[in-house]
């Protein structure tokens, strides 16, 4: 897909987005060009017969001639909008553009002068709107065909329409290009059946990566993995006969010192049947995407070789598959971790945090300032929090704030979740240090409680995305299937 910035007078395109409240009878520039295209027509449907309403993500039609189709996208009340709903807005607006495809190009308008909104999320300069466009129009129009044998015409170019191109636009409009590829990637790659993604592929795939964007890299086979004790981690890998891999890819700032160091790590677990507590077939029917902490730190690290901010980024996953066999851990057994404190296996399902404890050990030998894991960690966060927001935990509130207010910014939705020190009683061993699971109650909280004994880091922060990463059903900025949640935040954070 191209990208370009126009004034309205350039456009070529056979589609075009249009965005009103449902309060205001403003007319934007872009408006005002089309409406004299039209001979009128548009100013008379809006605002004469009224046509639409303009409630938020109301989608009205209409065709200005045979080359060229407006599509005007409802608001709803100014004073409501924030940014999550300004992306909603628009995603459905491609999704419409695209329901009943013609031509292969689209033209959005870029839009401001939201001062007036009460919410400060709303208040967004045309660079930000640009920012957010790009990801919301391809999110909407995002399809996963590969294996689909009647191949369907595609939006081909998509122009963002302003009398005031300014390079602040270009720039923000860059970075919602490398956002939206790499949320792209993420779910291409999530998408992608288990039978073709396994710990190797992704390993692959990681090497590809590291020398198309000029990165150091270190894949770490199985013989290396136990070398380097990482036994809670092998011990998930035992049952598949694919072998594990652990990967880290570093980008380092080209002649600068970093001005952060970060690391970011995925939980990569290519498939997740539970192991000997195999799961019903119900539950492990989308369990291909237990590797969606993988693709999106793998998806980030290209953005942000792209956009090549002055921080050293380094992204980590400990790739494996959580089967049964003859060869796959039990319960009861007891897992020396890499920092050496011992795990008592209460339920092999809750294979993630042990996997992560040790890539959390690794990690802290990198002296980087922050760590960040990213991991389909809980069913639990989805009882708490639903498909539409990602569950935060850490140990470092500063940290944690500002990650929440850059997610809102991002248009994605997130809430903190506690981890109190009485937690450690439910996870309490008679055997070893702790169990891995601390039962049904507060289930995301002791998984993230788990997880903090394993990082020396006082800025650990933990994404739970169990809930948010993978959809059965559509909601209104995404459809079914995985979301690349967190893309736009963690790249936001980065480069912040
Ligand atoms: N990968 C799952 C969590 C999950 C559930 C992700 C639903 C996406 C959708 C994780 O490995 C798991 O099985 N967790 C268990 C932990 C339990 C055994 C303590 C869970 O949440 O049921
Ligand atoms: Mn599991
Ligand atoms: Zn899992």
């Amino acid at each position: 897909m191209r990208f370009l910035t126009k004034k309205p007078a350039q456009t070529e395109a056979n589609n075009a987005i249009l965005f009103m409240f449902e309060d205001v009878d403003s007319r934007s520039e872009f408006f005002n060009y089309l409406n004299e295209l039209s001979d009128g027509k548009l100013e008379e449907q809006v605002f004469k017969f009224k046509a639409t309403k303009r409630n938020f993500c109301e989608i009205f039609k209409i065709a200005i001639n045979e080359n060229l189709r407006v599509f005007i996208v409802g608001l709803g009340k100014k004073e409501k909008l924030t940014r999550r709903k300004f992306s909603q807005a628009a995603s459905s607006a491609a999704r419409a553009v695209k329901a009943n495809l013609q031509g292969d190009s689209i033209a959005v308008e870029l839009i401001d002068n939201l001062e007036e909104c009460n919410s400060v999320l709303a208040n967004f300069n045309k660079a930000q709107c640009a920012q957010i466009l790009v990801c919301a129009l391809r999110i909407g129009l995002y399809e996963f065909s590969r294996y689909i044998s009647t191949k369907k015409p595609s939006i081909e170019t998509l122009e963002l329409i302003c009398d005031d191109i300014t390079p602040q636009i270009e720039l923000a409009a860059q970075i919602g290009v490398y956002t939206s590829y790499a949320m792209k990637f993420a779910k291409d790659l999530i998408n992608e059946p288990a039978q073709i993604v396994t710990p190797e592929y992704v390993a692959n795939l990681a090497l590809n990566i590291a020398k198309e964007y000029n990165l150091e890299i270190k894949v770490y086979n199985k013989n290396e993995i136990a070398d380097m004790k990482m036994n809670a981690f092998l011990a998930v890998s035992q049952g598949s006969v694919n072998e594990p891999k652990f990967v880290h890819l570093i980008y380092k700032p080209k002649n600068k010192t970093p001005r952060k160091k970060v690391a970011l790590i995925g939980k990569g677990i290519t498939f997740d049947a539970g192991g000997m507590n195999i799961k019903p077939a119900s539950s492990m029917l989308t369990m291909k995407s237990d590797m969606s902490g993988a693709a999106t730190v793998l998806g980030i690290i290209q953005a942000i070789s792209k956009l090549e901010p002055d921080i050293e980024l380094h992204v980590i996953s400990a790739l494996c598959e959580n089967m049964t066999s003859g060869s796959a851990y039990k319960q009861g057994d007891i897992l020396i971790a890499s920092n050496s404190k011992s795990i008592e296996v209460d339920n092999t399902d809750a294979e993630g945090r042990l996997t992560l404890a040790d890539a959390l050990c690794y990690a802290d030998k990198l002296g980087v300032d922050e760590v960040i894991d990213i991991a389909t960690l809980t069913g639990a966060v989805i009882v708490s929090l639903g498909n539409d927001i990602t569950g935060v935990m850490g140990n470092n509130q500063k940290q944690i704030d500002k990650f929440i207010e850059i997610s809102k910014e991002s248009c994605e939705n997130t809430w903190q979740m506690p981890i109190f020190d009485e937690l450690k009683d439910n996870l309490k061993s008679d055997i070893a240090d702790f169990k891995n699971t601390g039962g049904r109650n507060a289930g995301t909280s002791t998984a993230a409680w788990f997880l903090s004994n394993f990082t020396k880091s006082n800025a650990w922060m933990h994404l739970d995305i169990a809930g948010t990463a993978y959809l059965d059903k559509s909601n209104k900025e995404t459809l079914s299937g995985p979301t690349g949640v967190m893309i736009r935040t963690l790249i936001n954070y980065l480069l912040n």
